[in-house]
């Protein structure tokens, strides 16, 4: 085992908008770990081949944007070829984008050696759809963060509002039901528990109440390990 994988990490995995990039932020904060939003790594993917007039399902060609993706994170914000990208990331048609091109396995085995570059000392909190079940199916603690699809375009609704971006309820609800359905359809990867994994639903937590059942779980998990 390289020293990199010694790390330990807690992934986090589930729908859209089920609360997991608040959540699993807080968690990396309060244990001062590092933090791996790997959907921002699909959106910025999908961001680039429109940048690049590249169809969403030219797979060769966004694999290979992918590959050498120009991205940076720095104190909250996302670069993009040196462009700070970080509101527009976060709008729904890069968010639909993000969905279409994951389906593509080069796409997302382009993406495998930078979302593992995030593992580093003292650990890592990964935030996306399988990093339990692909990317780091060693993780310490392995959580599947879910939410009614009401609760979770409600949600939306008022991230969207408070940025001052457009959104309607209806629309909300529907994009969310098309994108779940396409992120545990597809063949690679699916949206999908990770063996192991708690499953908290959120519809009736708080994101404070939530990120604190996720620490009693990574203290619980730190304290099996100590004993084995
Ligand atoms: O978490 P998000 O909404 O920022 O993710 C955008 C899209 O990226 C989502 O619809 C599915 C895809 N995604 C993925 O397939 N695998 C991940 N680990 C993270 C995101």
């Amino acid at each position: 085992m390289s020293g990199l994988l010694k790390f330990p990490v807690i992934s986090i995995d589930g729908p859209t908008a089920s609360g997991k990039g608040t959540v699993a932020h807080r968690v990396a904060k309060q244990l001062g770990f590092h933090y791996l939003d790997s959907g921002a790594l699909y959106r910025l993917t999908a961001l680039s081949a429109l940048r690049n007039g590249v169809a969403l399902s030219d797979e060769q060609a966004i694999a290979a944007l992918g590959r050498v993706l120009p991205c940076r994170f720095d104190k909250g914000h996302v670069y993009l070829a040196g462009d700070d990208v970080t509101d527009e990331v976060r709008q729904e048609e890069i968010g639909v984008a993000a969905s279409k091109i994951a389906v593509l396995p080069l796409v997302r085995k382009a993406l495998v050696e930078l979302q593992v570059s995030f593992r580093q000392a003292p650990g890592l909190v990964a935030d996306g759809r399988d990093m339990g079940t692909v990317i780091f199916p060693d993780a310490l603690q392995k959580v599947f963060l879910t939410a009614s699809v009401e609760a979770r375009a409600n949600r939306r609704y008022k991230q969207l509002i408070e940025k001052g971006f457009p959104a309607n309820m209806e629309d909300l609800v529907k994009d969310l039901e098309e994108r779940d359905a396409r992120d545990m359809a597809r063949t690679a990867a699916p949206l999908k528990p990770a063996p192991g994994a708690f499953i908290l639903d959120t519809s009736h937590l708080t994101a404070n109440e939530a990120v604190h059942q996720i620490l009693s779980l990574y203290a619980q998990a730190l304290r099996n390990q100590s004993a084995i």
